[in-house]
């Protein structure tokens, strides 16, 4: 079980300087192009974001020996990836509220935000193209489609789907991926062989689920002004995670359940009722419990890697990862 308080721990400290870089290079991507892409741009990473993923690939990176160049590109690289995905998420799910500000959705038409999102894309895919790796690039593509394909599979086959394995897959594709490969890319430019890979690709699994899992916790005991998206809105949208999924094994046959499990949006719901029910159930300890599980894994991968700051702060992100509030 973990246990740090996120008080106490500041992962950032060993790549301060990198993460500036990072910062530097996700906001000269807005040049040169029209004025309304560039405000959007600049619009989306003023509103803060943890930088999570940038974090994870700095610190894996330095852990590993890393180029430090070409990590940063790296690092920005996977940040504008996860931005995009975000930008069409939120049109996707009509979400009106993200880190706290209005989303680009909540402002702009459909098809602006689309192609906003079209344009933070091809420079996401302009930055791996500068680590000049094709092994690199053929990563990122790979994990983008599997992105799209957990997103089009959640449209399309997952609402209303209480299905364990259903849940294992999607939070795999749409989070976990990124995760994984924020961990196992630095390797393409560090002077590690395959075993490192493999651990690392374990530990990026193990966090990226962990993250998913405390997520979907959020959405139902987050407090809405700390977590800077509207709440309840998984089970709104027909959407069964996990603290639901262990919910669902204690009250098989709760009504709201039942109308949410229909998929049928007319379908009469109490969600307030329905979502504290789920929470004082007990269900979401339970989920909480297996974030954690996965992080105690994650750190035993870790384990095997270069004992230095990187690594060390590396744990903590991962720890960070459950106790986290935002
Ligand atoms: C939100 O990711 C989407 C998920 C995959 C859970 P983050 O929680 O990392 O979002 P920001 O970037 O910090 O806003
Ligand atoms: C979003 O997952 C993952 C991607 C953008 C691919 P969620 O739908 O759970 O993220 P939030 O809760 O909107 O941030
Ligand atoms: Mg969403
Ligand atoms: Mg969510």
């Amino acid at each position: 079980m973990v246990s740090t308080s996120l008080a106490t721990v500041n992962f950032y400290a060993p790549i301060q300087d990198l993460m500036l870089q990072v910062e530097q290079r996700l906001r000269s991507q807005a040049d040169s192009h029209h004025p309304d892409l560039g405000a959007a741009l600049d619009h989306l990473l003023s509103s803060g974001g943890k930088r999570i993923r940038p974090a994870v690939t700095l610190l894996a990176g330095t852990m590993l020996g890393a180029d430090t160049d070409s990590l940063v590109t790296l690092a920005s690289a996977i940040e504008l990836l996860h931005t995009a995905t975000l930008v069409h998420d939120d049109l996707i799910d009509g979400a009106v509220l993200r880190r706290g500000i209005t989303t680009l959705n909540a402002r702009w038409s459909p098809a602006a935000t689309v192609l906003t999102g079209d344009f933070i894309f091809a420079r996401a895919a302009r930055l791996a193209a500068e680590t000049n790796s094709v092994t690199l690039m053929r990563m990122f593509a790979e994990t983008l489609a599997t992105i799209v394909n957990g997103e089009i599979t959640q449209l399309f086959a997952s609402r209303g789907n209480a299905s364990r394995e259903n849940y294992d897959q999607r939070i795999y594709a749409k989070t976990a991926s990124l995760f994984e490969l924020a961990a196992t890319s630095v390797a393409m430019l560090s002077p590690v062989g395959e075993p490192v890979v493999e651990k690392m690709r374990c530990f990026g699994y193990d966090l990226g689920m962990a993250f998913q899992i405390v997520d979907d916790i959020l959405d139902f005991t987050g407090e809405q002004a700390t977590v800077g998206k509207p709440l309840a809105s998984d089970l709104r949208q027909g959407l069964v995670t996990l603290p639901a999924i262990y919910y669902l094994e204690m009250r098989p046959s709760d009504p709201d359940m039942d109308a949410v499990l229909s998929g049928d949006p007319g379908a009469p719901v109490d969600m307030e009722r329905l979502v504290s029910a789920i929470r004082a159930s007990g269900a979401v300890e339970r989920a909480l419990q297996e974030a954690s599980d996965y992080i105690d894994q994650g750190l035993a991968c870790l384990a095997e890697m270069p004992d230095n700051p990187s690594r060390r702060s590396l744990e903590d992100l991962a720890r960070y990862s459950v106790e986290r509030r935002l």
